[in-house]
């Protein structure tokens, strides 16, 4: 029998974290930590805590998500999204350990019209993405490249958590007993990722001991509001919602934000795929599949 491989998580309370701990291949003897156990800006604590458990690998899923809020605390964002991988980075790089360090679309600008390859420079708009892309820098620093994956990924959401799919079927059921139209972003350009198939590649990452820049996504491409549309469609199908809202498409200039966002963030997954052995599931069989795990409202 093979030794097991243990794995040190992070973030096991967000949304990736759940679908993580919810699909642990055999084999992987798994630490799952929250908030709870590691502070992930507590930079001591994340060294200490490799030093601990001597992990095979971390799996950094735990991050500062709060896009527009980071704008206005960069410190704490900075401490959470490059602090702890750089720490994890620098105590692996003493203990033989690999890391697998989350990471997003949001590191690029989206000005090139054209989907981002993994090796191509990062220019972030905002703290989130300019924190996330210095945990990214600070990893690569400390690790003998074969000793870190990289996976970024875009528009994460899963059937639970807070985020986007969960918040547009409120809004459709809201909206539309109210005969309100819903207003969404029509000129952001990306690609949603179910936290299922991001959880599956992140273990067959560790699996096959993939190392290098890497990119997840769905397949497909979709504005905010074609997803949202989508969301309204299929939850109608599956019995989730009585009808679907009208929706609205709006401009980002409509909607405006403290955090600046990526006009088109598409992930150019070919390499990863390749190196994975996964094919991406369509955006909408991954939604589908996302609708039919939550619960339908009593009659
Ligand atoms: N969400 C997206 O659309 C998206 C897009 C691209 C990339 N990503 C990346 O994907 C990864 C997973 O994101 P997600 O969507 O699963 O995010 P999430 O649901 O917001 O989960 C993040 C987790 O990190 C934890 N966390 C935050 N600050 C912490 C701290 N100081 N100490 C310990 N834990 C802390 C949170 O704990 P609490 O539950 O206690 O708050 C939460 O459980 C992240 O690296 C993120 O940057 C996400």
């Amino acid at each position: 029998m093979p030794e097991p491989v243990r794995v040190l998580l992070t973030g096991r309370h967000g949304q990736l974290g759940r679908a993580l701990t919810a699909s642990v291949p055999a084999g992987i003897d798994l630490i799952a930590t929250g908030r709870g156990e590691l502070d992930l800006a507590d930079a001591a604590a994340c060294r200490a805590a490799v030093q601990q458990h001597r992990p095979d690998w971390v799996l950094n899923a735990g991050a500062y998500t709060a896009v527009d809020r980071a704008e206005s605390e960069p410190e704490l964002a900075e401490a959470v999204n490059a602090g702890a991988p750089g720490a994890f980075a620098d105590a692996l790089a003493d203990s033989g350990g690999r890391l697998l360090q989350v990471s997003t679309d949001f590191v690029f600008d989206g000005e090139q019209g054209r989907p981002y390859r993994p090796e191509q420079p990062v220019q972030p708009l905002g703290v989130y993405g300019a924190t996330k892309a210095e945990g990214e820098r600070r990893a690569e620093a400390a690790l003998p490249p074969e000793r870190l994956c990289l996976l970024r990924t875009s528009w994460v959401y899963g059937p639970v958590g807070a985020n986007f799919c969960l918040t547009m079927l409120r809004l459709h059921r809201a909206k539309a007993a109210a005969g309100d139209p819903l207003g969404v972003v029509a000129d952001q350009v990306g690609c949603p990722t179910s936290t299922a198939g991001l959880a599956a590649a992140s273990w067959q990452a560790i699996g096959r001991g993939v190392a290098g820049r890497h990119h997840w996504s769905d397949s497909g491409a979709a504005s905010w509001y074609d997803f949202a549309v989508a969301i309204g469609a299929l939850a109608a199908q599956r019995g989730l919602i009585e009808t679907p809202a009208r929706v609205r498409p709006i401009t980002t200039a409509d909607y405006p934000t403290p955090a600046r966002r990526p006009a088109y963030s598409l992930l150019d997954c070919t390499t990863t795929r390749r190196a994975l052995d996964l094919e991406g599931q369509h955006w909408q069989a991954a939604l589908a599949e996302v609708l039919a795990q939550l619960p339908l409202p009593q009659a």
